[in-house]
């Protein structure tokens, strides 16, 4: 049979038997119904592999993840294709989601480059590491919108704003697809989790959400419509239940929006058992309903629940399901494994020189590491100058492990660069570097080493505070409730507060944290997130001056965790605060009703972020001008050229993200205040000035009407350039 089905897709192309669509049919035609459901089935392989063998051999499975040793891996591959019936190549999967051995800033670190370009080089650069062992389907990118930093997943994503998310998780499906699926070095790229999973009640992985289709479309649904635009193969279905209806089992969203109005034709696979998961979820009596609501939905692949594999048969032969609806989910699998070419090339391609760590596969994470860096708070201190001693201090100081961040399967702590190493590489001849790290790791309770430290900083010119979180602190299933801190962090920074030197405070967390007191107490701060294998060399580059920090915040940073949830494109509401409110202290003894008047604020706390999404700053200061619209009337299907200059007024080099956005008064519907349509990186010298162009298709600003259509309509607009969500220059324009 098997060598049937080969000879079939040997002939095809041979004699022109047409193109994809025909080969697949022939293979169809000639597979068991068994066979079939084998295709639909993925496994973890890290479990017996005796057992993964013998159901490789039987053709039960499709697809393997969690296999990254090459040779294994072409063991198994042998047993599909040779010994199995149909002898249709597995498809080897994993979890390459920032880097593979070379590990990268975590996606919200990248996403605070605003950098597509690197960002797409990185991926591309993973793509090589990963293939070479290998993987040729990546559970990446994971692009769900999160506006609440309780949730541990934060850190896996590009933020709260669509556009960056959707231009960024388009850049990484590129990078992992390159020019080619069949290319050996090329892996399918997998949008994930659709959809809605980052907006968990309570910010508790797993829960419930509730996203009303209008906020579905114009928020959560974006930066998939992207990644399925720029070709990403396959995306996988979220364990949320929405409103109802859990995603795995969800056809309107897998089968009506996906391919009905996107015109997705990859493979759609499911989140880890959550097709099982519709019996918990209380959406399907057992398990057997759950294979037949999701199949039906329009999940391909089930991952590792085996539900297809025990009930398919049956749902099938007792004209519960359609076989029609079985072949669709095959056939949508094996034109995968088609384009990437593992019918011609089922084995983990030939290596003569190994990739892995290369050189310009380090410099590039570290390109990014660096422009993942955003400088929160700076009187001067940084770049250090005129410095003879200083003293490094703090968990993440020296924390290889906990430097790389949360999903680094294949990250090697040995090879992390961690700050206190790259300090002494690169400056540790020309200043004495102290080191005292005062507590072991973020939880460490600890104060016996606070009298060392103090006595310590009290030697040094300067002070550099390296805090944070653990890796295991973000990340699935990895929520918080408080986001201070953890340990006596806090407490170290206080007494280094009061130790009379300048203190550098450098955060590296898997998403933001609530350091008002900690920024306050501080002479500069630097976020890194979890900056990856060379997180420390970039974050010492800075802090020396050898590069200019040019990270802005992707996810807003609120005060604390009451004004949660808070994002930047949220609506006008009717009473409008205007930041002056959230003081205890201005509250009357025995205040009438009304005395501090009516708008949406807090009584304690101001309505305004600590650090707005958009917002970091740079060694040196930029203004815009000379904002200029091509015109001030638009068609509906019009570009808007946008054209704005910016000057470096500074002394040093640095690199400014320009920011589009656009807002309207009034709609069908309440529209956010500002979204962020357009954003542009320029680096200038001192006194360098450059007018910088942006487009703007008008069919950019669609979104879904009272009458539930996603249309542009016509009204007046407000275009903000700025450098960050906050503010900027102002012109107005209206679309006809
Ligand atoms: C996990 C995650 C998903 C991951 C999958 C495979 O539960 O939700 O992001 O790709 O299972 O590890």
């Amino acid at each position: 049979m098997k060598r049937f089905i080969a000879f079939i897709l040997l002939l095809t192309p041979l004699f022109g038997f047409g193109g994809e669509d025909e080969r697949i049919e022939a293979m169809l035609s000639k597979m068991s119904f068994d066979d079939k459901i084998g295709q639909l089935n993925q496994v973890d392989g890290r479990g017996d592999i005796g057992q993964l063998e013998a159901e490789i051999r039987a053709g039960r499975l499709g697809s393997v993840m969690n296999i990254v040793d090459p040779k294994l891996l072409d063991r198994l591959q042998r047993i599909a294709v040779e010994e199995s019936p149909a002898g249709i190549p597995l498809l080897f999967a994993r979890d390459v989601v920032h880097g593979f051995k070379t590990v990268l800033p975590i996606p919200l670190g990248q996403a605070a480059s605003f950098d597509e370009e690197l960002v797409e080089r990185a991926a591309r650069n993973t793509a090589v590491e990963a293939t070479e062992c290998g993987i040729r389907w990546a559970f990446a990118p994971m692009m769900d919108i999160a506006r609440d930093p309780r949730w541990g997943r934060i850190a896996e994503g590009f933020g709260e704003d669509p556009f960056l998310a959707g231009r960024l998780a388009a850049a990484v499906v590129r990078g992992y697809q390159g020019d080619s699926l069949s290319d050996p070095k090329s892996m399918a790229a997998c949008a994930k989790h659709f959809v809605g999973y980052g907006a968990a009640e309570g910010g508790r992985d797993y829960n419930t959400t509730y996203i009303p289709e209008r906020l579905l479309r114009d928020i959560y649904f974006p930066p998939f419509r992207m990644a399925v635009e720029a070709g990403c193969a396959s995306v996988m279905s979220s364990f949320n239940d929405n409103d109802g209806l859990p995603a795995t089992g969800n056809r309107w969203l897998l089968t009506d929006v996906l391919r009905g109005e996107w015109g997705f034709d990859g493979v759609v696979v499911s989140d880890w058992g959550s097709v099982a998961g519709l019996v918990p979820h209380g959406a399907a009596a057992d398990n057997r309903e759950a294979a037949k609501r999701c199949i039906t939905a329009g999940t391909d692949m089930d991952m590792s629940s085996r539900s297809y594999l025990r009930h398919l048969r049956s749902l099938v032969e007792n004209g519960e399901v359609p076989m029609e609806v079985v072949d669709e989910a095959v056939r949508r699998i094996l034109r995968l494994k088609m384009r990437l070419g593992l019918f011609e090339h089922p084995y983990a391609r030939q290596v003569t020189t190994s990739d892995l760590y290369s050189e310009k596969i380090l410099d590039d994470a570290c390109a990014l590491a660096r422009e993942a860096t955003v400088l929160l708070k700076n009187d001067g201190v940084l770049p250090l100058s005129n410095v003879r001693r200083i003293l490094v201090t703090g968990p993440m100081a020296d924390a290889p492990y906990d430097q790389l961040g949360t999903w680094t399967l294949d990250g090697d702590k040995t090879r992390t660069l961690t700050p206190i190493r790259a300090l002494r590489e690169i400056a540790g001849k020309e200043i004495e570097i102290l080191y005292e790290p005062a507590l072991a790791y973020g939880r460490d309770q600890s104060t016996a080493r606070f009298g060392r430290l103090r006595s310590l900083a009290r030697k040094a010119d300067v002070v550099l505070a390296f805090v944070g979180e653990e890796q295991i602190m973000s990340g699935e299933a990895h929520s918080l409730a408080d986001l201070n801190l953890q340990g006596a962090q806090r407490e170290m920074l206080e007494l280094l507060a009061g130790c009379g030197r300048p203190l550098v405070t450098v955060f590296m967390a898997g998403r933001p944290l609530t350091i008002e007191r900690e920024t306050e107490i501080s002479d500069a701060v630097l976020y890194a997130w979890h900056p990856g294998t060379m997180g420390g060399r970039a974050i010492a580059q800075i802090i020396l001056g050898e590069a200019s920090p040019s990270g802005k915040l992707p996810v807003t940073f609120p005060r604390c965790v009451g004004q949660i949830p808070m994002y930047y494109n949220h609506k006008h509401t009717s009473h409008r605060a205007d930041g002056s409110e959230g003081n205890l202290d201005d509250i009357p003894r025995e205040a009438v009703q009304s005395v501090m008047g009516h708008t949406s604020s807090y009584l304690d706390v101001p309505p305004t972020p600590l650090f707005p999404f958009g917002f970091g700053l740079s060694y040196t200061t930029f203004t815009l001008s000379e904002l200029q619209l091509s015109d001030t009337t638009v068609p509906a299907n019009g570009v808007l050229k946008v054209r704005v200059t910016v000057e470096n007024r500074g002394k040093r080099e640095g690199t400014e993200v320009v920011q589009l956005y656009v807002g309207r008064k009034s709609a069908s519907v309440t529209r956010p205040i500002k979204e962020l349509k357009g954003f542009r990186r320029v680096t200038l010298s001192p006194s360098e000035s450059r007018i910088i162009e942006f487009e703007l298709p008008i069919d950019e600003l669609a979104f879904c009407g009272a009458d539930r259509r996603t249309a542009v309509e016509p009204g007046s607009y407000v275009l903000t350039i700025g450098t960050d969500s906050r503010d900027g220059l102002k012109e107005h324009f209206s679309v006809k």
